[in-house]
């Protein structure tokens, strides 16, 4: 029996071996122990502790200010809180882009110090000798092309990657380098579909269309959690948003009142 579908931990492999069976690939965020341990009773392939962090947890508008220490805190509470998933951190801002020496050491320290199993790095054809070096120091390593979210004061915004020949020769890249998945960011659909024809590694589209091997929502947008902005892509498959403010809401009248607590909510 295949090992990630008999509820063991998923391998590196196994993403191969999804490619090849065409089973799709189920990637979300994870920030903390406890929703990694929701996310991986839920059968979620693979926890990615992003750096959207950045934006859902920490509440700035872009990804740059997330540090490698607090990428490793992040990424050792999910990787304690899974079972199976497969868990991928992201590199932050700052912790690899000087050169495939500080990409390695970066790339170490999760290994090191979480129990995460991969790392995720943006950039195609400008980070390939990166991938290459991250790889050779046995540390799989996912790529991310099309929007990159870091690249947002060089290009101004985040902007979508529009010119097909370009991602193709990015995620081509990516995947002579050795890296073992790639994530396309707001990829137009038939380019997306390309690549995913096209590559011997899996595809994992955010706003990418439906021709990807698998699929990566951040959990804050996917729960209905982070309700500031909506990316178009996105399906809410909850509403926890307007459930906390509710239950807040609620919370607060019942101490007000003093309605909360009763007897039975009080230490004996
Ligand atoms: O940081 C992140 O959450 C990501 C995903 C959007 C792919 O990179």
């Amino acid at each position: 029996m295949p090992s990630a579908d008999a509820s063991e931990p998923v391998t590196v492999p196994d993403f191969a071996r999804w490619k090849s069976e065409s089973r799709k690939i189920a990637v979300l965020t994870a920030y903390d122990y406890t929703m990694a341990r929701l996310f991986d009773a839920a059968k979620v392939d693979c926890l990615l502790v992003g750096d959207s962090l950045g934006t859902v947890v920490q509440g700035r508008p872009t990804t740059l200010r997330v540090t490698l220490d607090q990428l490793l805190y992040h990424a050792e509470l999910v990787a304690r809180g899974a079972r199976r998933a497969f868990v991928v951190a992201d590199l932050p801002f700052g912790s690899y882009q000087e050169s495939p020496r500080q990409a390695v050491a970066s790339s170490v320290r999760f290994l090191k110090e979480t129990d995460c199993q991969a790392v995720k790095l943006e950039g195609g054809v400008r980070m390939a000798e990166t991938i290459r070096a991250v790889v050779a120091a046995d540390i799989p390593v996912m790529g991310h092309v099309g929007l990159t979210p870091q690249s947002v004061r060089r290009l101004g915004g985040f902007k979508v990657e529009r010119d097909a020949d370009a991602v193709l020769a990015d995620a081509r890249a990516v995947a002579d380098a050795g890296a073992f998945a790639l994530v396309l960011e707001c990829v137009p659909s038939d380019v997306a579909a390309r690549v995913t024809n096209e590559l011997k590694i899996p595809t994992i589209g955010i706003g990418a269309g439906p021709h990807c091997d698998g699929q990566v929502l951040v959990s804050y947008d996917m729960l209905g959690l982070f309700d500031e902005f909506r990316p178009k892509f996105v399906r809410r498959y909850a509403e926890f948003a307007a459930l906390a403010r509710d239950a807040a809401a609620r919370f607060a009248l019942d101490v007000r009142n003093g309605a909360f607590p009763n007897d039975q909510e009080t230490f004996r």
